[in-house]
């Protein structure tokens, strides 16, 4: 509004003046303005002669080319495919959330990309600080570069200090504190998936955490993930008062009680889903406002959204095996005297599932919670056991 109004102002401010200056000089000519005059004239007819006879022998065109050549190196740096098809050089970025959310969720239009494209997989591990796993993981990743990519969301107040040799070296990303339970946890999940959506090579999202271990070999891993037509997505409507009971009737009409979703927070999604969730702003508002403790947004939010979205692209189960039996608020930790074939038997085999539709006993690739002293004892058994 302010600038319509300026605009037409300063219209009106440029049309008086000539008003003025018409009226005035048909009175009073003086001798001096037209001797001006002529000069003025005699100039505009040099300026076009030369002008002319500039335009016949180098031709105006071939000057604006050379003008335009001496920009291309530079225009072409920033505009070659070569920047969207590589993976950002350095993870660290001056990107506000909002800035950075905006900027992940811009999408391809034209589904064949014009390049060979290997896709990966995004290791995102959202943790407190340390990764004491980090030899295991090591391991698992040797020898599959370029299929995979790994992403470090942790307290902002830890510093990293991988080796340069590391997988985990200058894979941390621009991190916030984190709550369990709080909205502030899904913003973690949400940065994370947003900074692997840069490199345009990553076709699907695994959330981790430094508690948690693969439970094959990345082989394995990849291809069963490569071929699932389902996102890992847990998510299970629960009549009871932990799930249905944290639904509040003030997120109608966006989520209706018919479409609310329990699930772990552990997920495998693909990149699609990643969009989905990094671009949205109509669920978040609602559970922002209306899933606070005791409803745990970090088990509502994706599970229930993308429920509505795209419920046939979900699984609705995780691949993060945990252990709930022994009860109370957090699932059981294993340490040194639980790591034996016979505990990996039961996790490898003691399950059935549905993987794309058919009965499988293959249900998990991933496994938590584990603590650093289950380290030594995996590293020996990891060979036999869990294939790598
Ligand atoms: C929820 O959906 C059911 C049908 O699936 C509908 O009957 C009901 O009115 C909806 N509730 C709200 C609050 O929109
Ligand atoms: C997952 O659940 C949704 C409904 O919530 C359903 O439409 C979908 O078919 C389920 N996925 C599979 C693989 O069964
Ligand atoms: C991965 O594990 C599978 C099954 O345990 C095994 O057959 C395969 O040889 C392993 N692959 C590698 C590269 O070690």
């Amino acid at each position: 509004m302010q600038t319509r109004i300026g605009s037409v102002g300063s219209f009106e401010e440029g049309k008086d003046p000539v008003v003025t200056t018409r009226t005035n000089p048909y009175k009073t000519l003086p001798w001096r303005a037209l001797q001006l005059f002529g000069f003025f004239i005699a100039l505009c007819i040099a300026f076009s002669i030369v002008t002319i006879y500039t335009i016949r022998r180098s031709g105006i065109y071939s000057a604006v080319t050379t003008a335009k050549s001496n920009f291309v190196p530079c225009d072409e740096q920033s505009n070659s495919l070569e920047n969207w098809r590589k993976p950002p050089t350095n993870l660290l970025h001056s990107m506000s959330d909002n800035e950075l959310l905006w900027r992940a969720a811009l999408v391809p239009r034209i589904k064949k990309y014009p390049f060979s494209r290997l896709p990966k997989i995004a290791f995102m591990f959202l943790t407190k600080g340390p990764l004491p796993l980090a030899p295991l993981w090591e391991r698992f990743f040797k020898g599959h570069e370029g299929l995979y990519s790994i992403y470090i969301h942790s307290m902002p107040s830890f510093k990293a200090d991988f080796p340069r040799s590391s997988v985990f070296y200058r894979r941390q990303i621009p991190s916030q504190a984190a709550e369990w339970g709080r909205m502030s946890m899904c913003d973690a999940e949400r940065r994370l998936l947003a900074n692997a959506l840069l490199d345009i090579s990553n076709e699907w999202f695994i959330l981790l955490s430094e508690s948690c271990i693969p439970v094959y070999n990345f082989s394995v891993i990849y291809q069963y993930i490569m071929k699932s037509k389902y996102s890992f997505m847990g998510a299970f409507d629960d009549p009871g008062p932990f799930g249905r009971g944290r639904y509040n009737s003030n997120m109608a009409p966006e989520v209706n009680i018919s479409k609310w979703r329990k699930g772990s927070q552990w997920f495998e999604i693909n990149r699609k889903l990643a969009v989905n969730i990094v671009e949205d702003v109509t669920f978040y508002p609602k559970f922002q406002q209306f899933c606070r403790p005791a409803c745990y947004v970090d088990e509502h939010y994706f599970p229930t959204m993308l429920t509505i979205q795209t419920p046939n692209l979900l699984a609705n189960r995780s691949i993060t095996w945990v252990d709930w039996s022994r009860g109370g608020p957090h699932p059981a930790t294993f340490g040194r005297s639980d790591i034996t074939e016979e505990f990996f038997k039961r996790i490898h085999e003691g399950h059935q599932c549905r993987y794309n539709d058919q009965p499988s006993s293959t249900c998990f690739l991933f496994a938590r919670k584990f603590a650093p002293s289950a380290m030594e004892p995996l590293l020996r058994i990891a060979p036999k056991v869990l294939g790598f």
